[in-house]
């Protein structure tokens, strides 16, 4: 939910639709001068009343996502004769706040009016706020981000929310949207435990696992203390230097980022992609399919762990995560 041309539509169609835009970037190659999907977004119309999705994620898990168009005629009707409908068995309400947007009191006020829709009809529904369009904001960034995410707080009364500043220009929009997503699955927890033996396994940093499609995170190994990496082996300075690297923070946004650019130039030379390796001076990494819905990415920097036992002990655990 949100203001219109708060950008609902437009993060929607990024994050999980990516791969249908990707196509019709292609198709329309000659005639787009961008070459970035996010500049599409433009071209989209407004919504008119809701817009219904089931997203197939997981094999078996079936993401049901409502656009609610956000101009007042809609925004009041839901808020009246479509309340029932509109907020009954809601488990995640995402609401879209324009950091550039004007109308901020009348924003607020249909704000508080969903929370107020929400506790009635479905008081166990996680809330995610979006201070969107991030990219657009006055610097410091950082200022006016924390700015509006303490307003909004505030507008939430004694209800739990979590506020992300985000654009569709940059891996800020994915990082939300994995966490969003994360809240809604219900085993990621078992899933966590696995991935993290599976680590251990491998002498693997770190395990993650993405969703085939969107390649949001589903899950990731829990990190391991560096000596209990390569149990059994005696520890030299360098594998201590090696064992003691640091993980960048946004390393999930970036990898997934890339990933899709790399996707997309496969298919624009009409390959498919299936899986890579990559052996740095420091590290190795696989990419490879997990199971019909995921892919899996191992991070190794033991330099004595071959990329071709990573890809076995792939293969042979795919049973087990299908
Ligand atoms: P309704 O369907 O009327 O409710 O609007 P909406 O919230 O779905 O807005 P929509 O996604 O159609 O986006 C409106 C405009 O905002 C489009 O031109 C998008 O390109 C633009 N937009 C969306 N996200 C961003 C962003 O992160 N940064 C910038 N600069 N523009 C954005």
């Amino acid at each position: 939910m949100g203001a219109s041309g708060s950008g609902k539509t437009s993060m929607r169609s990024l994050i999980l639709y990516v791969a249908i835009l990707i196509l019709i970037q292609s198709a329309l190659s000659s005639h787009v001068s961008s070459n970035n999907p996010a500049s599409l977004t433009a071209r989209l119309g407004a919504t008119i009343d809701v817009e219904q999705n089931h997203v197939r994620f997981l094999g078996d898990l079936i993401l049901n996502l409502w656009d609610c168009g956000g101009q007042d005629a809609f925004m009041d009707s839901y808020l009246t004769t479509q309340r029932n409908t509109i907020f009954s068995h809601v488990g995640v309400m995402i609401y879209v706040f324009d950091i550039e947007s004007q109308g901020t009191n009348q924003d607020l006020e249909y704000y508080r009016e969903c929370m107020e829709g929400l506790k009635q009809f479905s008081p166990n529904a996680a809330v995610f706020l979006l201070v969107h369009k991030m990219d657009l904001a006055r610097e410091p960034k950082s200022e006016v981000f924390e700015k509006k995410k303490k307003e909004l707080e505030e507008a939430s009364g004694d209800g739990v929310v979590t506020v992300f500043g985000t654009s569709i220009y940059d891996e800020s929009l994915y990082k939300a949207w994995s966490s969003i997503v994360h809240t809604l699955i219900p085993n990621a927890a078992v899933l966590s435990r696995h991935l993290t033996t599976f680590a251990a396994a491998c002498s693997a940093t770190e395990v993650i696992l993405f969703e085939r499609t969107t390649f949001l995170v589903i899950a990731t190994s829990s990190p391991v203390a560096g000596p209990t990496l390569s149990p059994g082996k005696p520890t030299t300075p360098e594998q201590d230097a090696l064992d003691r690297h640091e993980l960048n923070p946004t390393r999930y946004e970036r990898t997934s980022e890339l990933i899709k650019a790399f996707k997309h130039s496969c298919s624009r030379v009409r390959e498919e992609f299936h899986s890579f390796e990559m052996e740095l001076y420091d590290f190795t990494a696989v990419l490879d399919e997990m199971t019909r819905n995921t892919y899996v990415l191992i991070i190794v920097h033991d330099p004595s762990i071959e990329t071709a036992a990573l890809k076995l002990n792939i293969r042979m655990a795919r049973r087990k995560f299908e």
